[in-house]
């Protein structure tokens, strides 16, 4: 299953892939043979356009109503659901930027907000991460106004338990973080809302790079905290964290500043990064493990906040002829040995190829299968490629033509039946 960003109309301006109606695009395997269906989320604010049957609120960059009166009693954020999806304690959710989560049943039919079994909607990130002991989830939100980030704990089935707020030195934007079987790592990045400064018409998210980047080490219920300061950096994405003797091994992807999108040129790309954490001293050490543009890390689930070897991180290649793609488009799926720092590769050539999900096929986290979303921009469809995690320079074991296109998109999830 993957979701991504699809407008359902015409938008006031559209600024990929930040914006947009959350749509999930899921293929079920059973017996040899692949079913496809996709679904837009249908949130609160979805079925307000929908019933309008045009656009309602505004755009990321216009952020008017454009349909004020359309917008009734409700408040001028959109929900869109759009980032990822997840499938916890019996629950599927499609996932946004710190907003209600949305449960969709098995066939993607939306059954409403996610409360966690409390009595109100529970906002959380599109990144959570599950404890390899517990099976409890972690997630966090962040707040546009107060330099707060909450990070919610729910347990194995979803019933949450209880949530603390960490304090921050700015309101800060938070997409990811890092879980150990005994520690929650933010790293945050000086990345930073200002309502003072939207008042005076400039952008809300604001990069400060003299502020530093600020690395927050903590027990699991937010307890000893120590903060160790570096260079400005953003991340996005974390592949995995893990405890190893003393230190925290943490796989990421490493952005000199925060821009909305790799559009190339000048700016040194977001390259795949090994941080290793010494908390008890206050010091890092920090390297790169591939020298080209990657985003959207993924490894074996089964590893999450355990000790993981292999990094699967999609790059770009000459060899996709897409004029001015998008940003976070990418042709080429890299294999990151991190013992021996091998790199393998699968080329797809002039397709546009997503975030690959790991499908367990056995112990080791490359023994399974890589699937991935294709788009060929030539001919307008796409494809489910799996390719054999082993041996990922091979052919793809299996391509599945889908009866339609399915658009780039951002995180998917492995659903085991
Ligand atoms: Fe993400």
């Amino acid at each position: 299953m993957r979701n991504g960003p699809n407008p359902r109309f015409e938008p006031v301006s559209y600024t990929y892939p930040l914006e947009g109606d959350g749509m999930v695009h899921a293929v079920w395997f059973d017996n040899g043979r692949a079913r496809y269906r996709n679904r837009f989320v249908r949130t609160a604010s979805f079925e307000i356009e929908d019933r309008a049957k045009h656009t309602v609120f505004g755009g990321l960059m216009d952020p008017t109503p454009a349909d004020p009166a359309g917008l009734g009693s409700a408040g001028p954020d959109k929900q869109s659901a759009f980032i990822g999806v997840m499938h916890h304690g019996g629950h599927l959710l499609a996932l946004g930027e710190v907003e209600p989560a949305w449960e969709l049943s098995p066939d993607l039919e939306t059954l409403g907000p996610w409360t966690g079994e409390t009595d109100r909607p529970l906002d959380l990130g599109a990144h959570n991460r599950v404890h390899p002991v517990t099976g409890d989830l972690f997630g966090l939100a962040y707040d546009l106004a107060s330099p707060t980030v909450t990070i919610h704990h729910l347990d194995q089935t979803g019933r949450w338990k209880r949530s603390f707020p960490v304090a921050l030195a700015a309101p800060s934007m938070i997409h990811d973080f890092i879980l150990t079987e005994r520690h929650l790592v933010l790293m945050i990045g000086p990345a930073v809302f200002d309502m003072a400064a939207a008042a005076r018409g400039e952008s809300f998210l604001q990069w400060r790079p003299e502020l530093g980047t600020r690395i927050g080490v903590m027990d699991l219920d937010g307890g000893n905290p120590r903060w160790i300061e570096t260079g400005a950096c953003f991340v996005f994405h974390f592949a995995n964290g893990f405890e190893r003797g003393n230190e925290i091994v943490i796989d990421y992807v490493r952005h000199q500043a925060l821009r909305l999108g790799y559009s190339g040129g000048r700016h040194a790309p977001p390259r795949l990064h090994r941080l290793l954490l010494h908390p008890a001293a206050g010091t890092l050490n920090d390297a790169s493990l591939f020298d080209g543009a990657v985003e959207f890390p993924r490894i074996d689930d089964r590893r999450v906040a355990r000790p993981s070897r292999h990094v699967y991180v999609p790059t770009l290649t000459e060899s996709l002829k897409l004029v001015n793609p998008a940003s976070a488009t990418f042709n080429c799926l890299l294999k990151v040995d991190t013992e021996t720092s091998r790199i393998t590769r699968h080329d797809f050539g002039n397709r546009v190829a997503g975030e690959a999900v790991f499908i367990p096929g056995g112990a080791a986290d490359d023994t399974g299968w890589l699937a991935t979303f294709l788009y060929d921009p030539e001919t307008g469809t796409s494809d489910l490629a799996l390719l054999d995690a082993a041996r990922i320079e091979e052919a793809p074991v299996a391509v599945i033509r889908m009866p339609q296109r399915v658009p780039q998109g951002l995180h998917g999830a492995w659903v085991p039946g």
